[in-house]
């Protein structure tokens, strides 16, 4: 799909306010792809679905999840975790995305997976750090990505898990896996510059 078609799709379906993230999202994304050596046609393309489902009803998502091959442990924890595995499933079913890449940045924008590729990560971090992200860790971390992915995902982990432990929310345990990888490359990119 042309990235064209999928803008026009993508405004159509989300509110203004949210569409406004989601081309923030594109624009920090492509700057990511083209530091760090990632297509910048797929990048674009993940950007713009990444919030596909974000305002789809709760109970459509719901029994979606029940329904088709998603986890169904998604429903022991938040609802705002769901979106992003609904989106990456319904843009390959609805729309004929069927880009493997693509379609796990999207799934896993929000909470990460061990092994996380090169495009899960300037997804997942561009989406914290686009321009309308004005919270200090945004722009803390926004600093950090401009010299680290990796640093910047670690770190965007761990003001997310503190922002959910203060709201008395449950971590998604591959968050958790995902972190703890991040930590060790992290310090491995560090071992290795000296
Ligand atoms: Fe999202
Ligand atoms: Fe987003």
């Amino acid at each position: 799909m042309e990235f064209n078609e999928a803008y026009d799709i993508v405004k159509a379906k989300l509110p203004e306010k949210r569409f406004a993230h989601v081309m923030g999202v594109v624009e920090t994304s492509r700057m990511l792809a083209k530091k760090y050596g990632a297509d910048i046609k797929k990048a674009e393309l993940a950007a713009i679905f990444h919030d596909y489902s974000k305002y789809d009803n709760i109970n459509e998502m719901r029994q979606l999840i029940v329904e088709n091959e998603l986890p169904k442990d998604l429903l022991e924890y938040d609802t705002q975790i769901w979106h992003s595995f609904v989106g990456a499933f319904l843009v390959k079913r609805d729309l004929g995305i069927e880009d493997e890449e693509i379609l796990n940045a999207i799934k896993f924008h929000t909470t990460g997976q061990v092994g996380m590729g090169l495009l899960e990560q300037i997804i997942f971090v561009a989406d914290y750090i686009e321009p309308g992200r004005t919270f200090p860790s945004c722009v803390k971390c926004r600093q950090i990505a401009e010299t680290s992915l990796v640093a910047a995902v670690l770190y965007e982990f761990e003001n997310v898990f503190e922002f959910l432990l203060s709201e008395g929310k449950k971590i998604y345990p591959i968050a958790l896996e995902a972190y703890e990888e991040f930590k060790k490359k992290y310090l491995g990119e560090l071992t290795s510059e000296r």
